[in-house]
Parts: C-alpha cells; structure tokens; sequence
C-alpha cells in the first residue's frame, strides 16, 4: 500500500473536483463459485482501491464533499471467524493506513444514505458491474436496480478518470515491477514453444510464475496457436512447427496494478520466411507508433499511422493494392487489423472499463467511430504526460472473416482476395508493449521483453 497521505491527498482532489453532495463507493464482495464458502479469486474494485487502498471484501467508503469527512464502514471480526481465518487488524486500524479517521459498521451505511436523501444531498456513484453491489445501491439509495444506469454520476465518472489516467511515479514503479514479472512469464513461454507441446502447459507455467512473483495474472491468459481468434483462452492444442503461438499475459500486483504484454513466436524457435514476413510488418507497426507517441498527439492518428504501415506492408506482399491512404480511411485494412491500438493500463488491464470506455478513452473533442475495426479502438483522445496505456498492432487471418469479406466483395479495390487464399492457415500476430506518456515524447515501461526476430530466435535456442 501507499502512505496514507496518498490516499487522502486523492480524495481531497476529488473533492476540489466536484461541486458538492455525498460519494459513495462500494467495494466488492466475495463472490461464490459454486457455494457460498467456495469463493473465486477476490479482485476488490479498482476505484475503491484508487481512494482507500484497502484489499478486503465487504467494505464501503463514503466521501462527503461538503465537510471534508472521509468514512470507511466495515465490520470487525468476531470470534467465529478469527477461528477460520486467524486474527484480524481492526476497521479502524485498516482505515488509519489509508488516512481514514471516521470508521462505523457496515449496517450503519443506510442510516448515512437515508440523512443524506432526507437532506435532498446529491448521492454520487458508479455503475456497478457485480450483481451484489447492484442490489446494495439500489437498497442503499431506493432505485430500483434496473434504473441506476439513469442515475449515475457523470460528474463523478469524469472525475475519476481525470484523477486515476495520470500515474504518479510511485504508480509506475509498482506497474513496471509487473512487466518485469512478465518479462519472465513471456521468456519462459518462448523457451517452451517446442512442437508437441501442449498450450496448457505453458499457460500453467506462466500463470504459476504471476502466482509466484505477484498477485497473480492481471487477466486470464491468452495463449494459442490460433492467434488469428484476438482473445483466445483455449488452451487445449498441441503445439505444432510451422505455426506461431501468441501469448497475450500479464501479472497483478498486490496493490493490484498491472501489465499486459504480448509476444508472438514461431513454434521451434526459428522464423519461415512468411512467418518473418508478417512479423516484420507487425514489428514496424508497434516500433513506428512508440517513436510518434507524445503528449498532445491524438491516439486515433497514432492507430491510423500504425494501420497504415500494416496496409503497406500488406501492400508489399501483395495482398492489398491500391492508394495505402485510401485504403485506411475506407477501413480496408481492418480486414487484417481489426481491433484498436491500444487502450490505457493501471489498476484495471483494460483501465476503468467499467465506467464506460467512451469517458476513458474519448472526450469533447473526439467520439468513437462507427467504422469496423476503428469503432474497437479503446482510446482515441490527445494524449497526456502521465497515461500508462498499450501498444499492440496485430495481422491476423481470420478465414471467416475473409470469406465474408470476399463473398461480400467488400474493399475488393484494395485487397486482392485471390492472392489471400494461400494465407487462409497462417494464424495471427499481435506484440504489445506497456508505455508512458512522458513529458515530450514516451518510454517502453519495464525491463525490454526480446522482440525483434532475432531476439526472439536468440531466446528460444537457450
Ligand atoms: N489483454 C487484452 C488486451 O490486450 O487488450
Ligand atoms: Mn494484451
Ligand atoms: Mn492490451
């Protein structure tokens, strides 16, 4: 955990933020597998983390806006449960670490709710994306559940997002300390990428070493044979020469901050020639948009230069033709390309997701686009010193895709559907780095993780 003058000093700023009323912000609760005792991994809720720190199921905290009190209910262990789970800090010395003085039980949080509605006082919240926290607000505040969407707090929303998009150094060193954890689980992936191998195997490997080394993966882990399906967490094939294995893996910290890095290698360690091919071309991709990066600079153009240097290369190879720029502002390129560049990375890998992507990533100035492929772009908006966020270009041969598009005789001035059946069984590559926007340009964050051909080949032959 941070000082507690961290999580203070942050709900201050939100309070200067605001214009006035009553914060509440639930965090999560355990969350039952298939009994109630038989629990999933405990993920706390990241905005509750963000302002109070604490990593523990069924806690709430409140901010007043107006008299400058911060209250964190919860309630302390009976004996029962130090039985089962040993002794326990009080609530009032969990909220002393974070700069709480105002503690109450958990029951007493309605009673809060209740004076502030008397009162007429704005109740600001989130929307909640957990079914007990839903049912928790709606109790709380009287709305029903189904039309808390209507009653959530703009105001709120865009504040934390202003606040929680700028990292602080102590953020980045605690983000960067999880890519050095995946340097390990990716180098540990490449060194097992032999044929016969079964995917599950090295998925268990590096999700045991996010285990070992952190609080465990940062999301579930994405590694397969078939990286031409974007998120695939099927990890049941076996490992075969001639195709490339996409690991997409990153570990969480304690705190609770993330990575997310993909590296895509050849099974066996050695590149064919279309492999190095496609590579080459993502390679540029990623390499070319970290070099534009800086603050001030739109990610939308940073996506675009990146979707051109793919139609180019696709272009090269003879799988697209035509006017490169065109064929990018017709959206061509998405046939190979079909997600976004990128989006920002904190205490969420997908960072603050669950506010709505269009706050995070998309502001006054700028809105999602409809077109396929640019419309998945997670951020579009002008880039500021401090946001953390990835990099990841992909080329990808999705033959459903492809043969819809070709039925469909879709951007047929731009690819050359003819040439595109030989590569029907290529799979798909992605490489995505972690970075920081910096105060004139951005720096790949963690130690570098091997990713041009011939580190990738030099880490696989040991
Ligand atoms: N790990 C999922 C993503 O890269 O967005
Ligand atoms: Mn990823
Ligand atoms: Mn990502």
């Amino acid at each position: 955990m941070f000082q507690p003058s961290v999580y203070k000093k942050r709900r201050d700023l939100l309070r200067s933020m605001m214009n006035g009323g009553i914060v509440l912000l639930p965090g999560n609760t355990e969350a039952a597998m298939n009994y109630a005792d038989n629990t999933y991994h405990f993920r706390q809720d990241s905005t509750f983390l963000y302002f109070f720190g604490i990593n523990q199921p069924d806690l709430a905290g409140v901010i007043d806006l107006d008299n400058g009190q911060d209250y964190l209910f919860g309630n302390d262990v009976d004996l029962d449960d130090i039985i089962w789970m040993g002794p326990q800090p009080s609530l009032k010395d969990r909220a002393e670490r974070v700069g709480v003085t105002i503690t109450r039980p958990f029951n007493q949080l309605q009673k809060l709710m209740d004076e502030a509605i008397a009162l007429s006082r704005h109740i600001h919240f989130l929307l909640p994306y957990r079914g007990k926290t839903t049912l928790l607000i709606s109790k709380l505040l009287g709305i029903k559940a189904g039309h808390l969407s209507t009653y959530k707090s703009e105001e709120l929303i865009r504040a934390v997002v202003a606040l929680r998009e700028i990292k602080d150094s102590g953020e980045i060193t605690d983000i960067e300390s999880m890519i050095d954890v995946a340097y390990d689980m990716h180098t540990t992936a490449m060194r097992m990428a032999k044929h016969g191998v079964v995917e599950r195997e090295i998925s268990g490997m590096i999700e045991g070493i996010a285990l070992q080394k952190a609080n465990g993966v940062s999301f579930p882990v994405i590694l397969s044979i078939n990286g031409q399906t974007l998120h695939n967490h099927f990890h049941g094939n076996t490992l075969k020469e001639g195709r490339m294995m996409v690991c997409d893996s990153g570990a969480e910290s304690v705190m609770n901050y993330c990575s997310d890095i993909t590296r895509t290698v050849p099974v066996g360690g050695r590149f064919s020639q279309r492999q190095r091919d496609i590579y080459e071309i993502v390679l540029a991709a990623n390499v070319k948009a970290i070099e534009a990066i800086k603050p001030g600079i739109l990610y939308k153009d940073i996506h675009l230069l990146s979707a051109r240097i793919i139609a180019q290369g696709m272009k090269d190879l003879g799988l697209m033709k035509g006017d490169v720029d065109n064929a990018v502002a017709a959206g061509a390129h998405a046939l190979f390309f079909p997600h976004g560049l990128g989006h920002m990375m904190g205490l969420d890998v997908h960072d603050m997701e669950n506010l709505g992507e269009n706050y995070v990533g998309y502001d006054n100035e700028i809105s999602r686009s409809d077109q396929f492929g640019l419309a998945f772009l997670r951020l579009g908006k002008r880039l500021r010193e401090g946001f953390v966020l990835t990099v990841e270009p992909g080329v990808y041969f999705i033959p459903a895709l492809i043969d819809q598009w070709n039925e469909k005789k879709m951007h047929k001035e731009f690819i050359n559907y003819d040439n595109l059946e030989a590569w029907k069984d290529f799979g798909g590559i992605r490489i995505e780095d972690d970075i920081l926007v910096t105060s004139n340009a951005c720096r790949v964050l963690g130690k570098a993780i091997p990713k041009t051909v011939a580190e990738v080949e030099a880490t696989m032959s040991v």
